[in-house]
């Protein structure tokens, strides 16, 4: 039997790239998947294509992601969460990085994930799974994206912390780091004609992953069978964090 056959598992940042890719994973897999996502066109179209339970949401609106958490536990059950709302809005000098932008990135990489994971572990009633998707940047220097950069590290540290917290009421909790994966995030400096190629050499493998390479781990840390797995980093890179 799949692994995850029935459990309600919750994604947060859905509609797109990774978090699609781990959305439909988590379907192949027989999970009850809720996809919430800041686009309410594009909520409504990946949870009516594939018959999800789906709810517009913006990571930086605190109290509608509680909302969303809660309700999604209260209609379909609670086992899982899944973190993966990102934005990298500026590829930029730290000195000439407006502190908006600061504010955005970290309210949606890091603060919404503690939001979302609180109010994952106030919801949850027995054994559960959280998966925060950070970046290799978070343990690393990002040059030109030091918001980015300091939110992903600030996810490794909450990761681990919130395990520490978590553990003696069976909620495990892991990162995965991807490297450069082939999404809309990444499109422009994909087609970069000198960024683009400089990228590639620096990756061992020599290509970016495909969203579904991520999406795999992801659900392999959900699974109740990898029970033994918490507090842990999974870098899912290439072997670009070897270097
Ligand atoms: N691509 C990479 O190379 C790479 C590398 C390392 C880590 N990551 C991380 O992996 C995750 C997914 O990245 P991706 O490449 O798949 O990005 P993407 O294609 O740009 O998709 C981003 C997803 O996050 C959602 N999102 C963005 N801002 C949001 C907000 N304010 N509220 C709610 N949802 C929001 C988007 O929803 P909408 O469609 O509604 O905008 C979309 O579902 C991110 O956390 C990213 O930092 C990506």
């Amino acid at each position: 039997m799949p692994g995850l056959e029935g459990l309600p598992v919750l994604v947060v940042g859905a509609t797109r790239g990774i978090g699609l890719a781990v959305v439909e994973e988590l379907v192949r897999q027989g999970a009850r998947v809720g996809v919430t996502g800041r686009d309410p066109d594009r909520v409504r179209d990946v949870a009516e294509r594939l018959g999800l339970w789906g709810m517009a949401v913006d990571a930086r609106d605190r109290g509608r992601l509680e909302e969303a958490v809660a309700r999604f536990a209260r209609e379909v059950g609670l086992y899982g969460l899944v973190y993966n709302a990102g934005t990298s809005p500026a590829f930029t000098r730290a000195d000439r990085l407006p502190l908006e932008v600061w504010d955005e990135v970290l309210a949606v990489n890091l603060t919404g994930a503690f939001v979302a994971a609180r109010a994952f572990a106030q919801a949850l009633e027995g054994p559960g799974s959280l998966v925060l998707v950070g970046s290799v940047l978070g343990f690393r220097g990002g040059a030109r994206l030091a918001a980015y950069t300091a939110s992903k590290a600030g996810l490794w540290g909450l990761a681990r912390s919130l395990a520490l917290d978590w553990g003696e009421r069976g909620i495990r909790v892991n990162l995965v780091a991807p490297g450069w994966t082939a999404t809309d995030m990444t499109e422009g400096l994909r087609n970069h004609p000198r960024l683009g190629p400089a990228i590639l050499r620096e990756i061992p493998l020599g290509r970016m992953a495909r969203p579904e390479e991520v999406a795999r781990v992801v659900a392999f840390l959900l699974e109740p069978e990898n029970a033994y797995l918490t507090g842990g980093v999974y870098a899912v890179d290439g072997g670009v964090g070897a270097r």
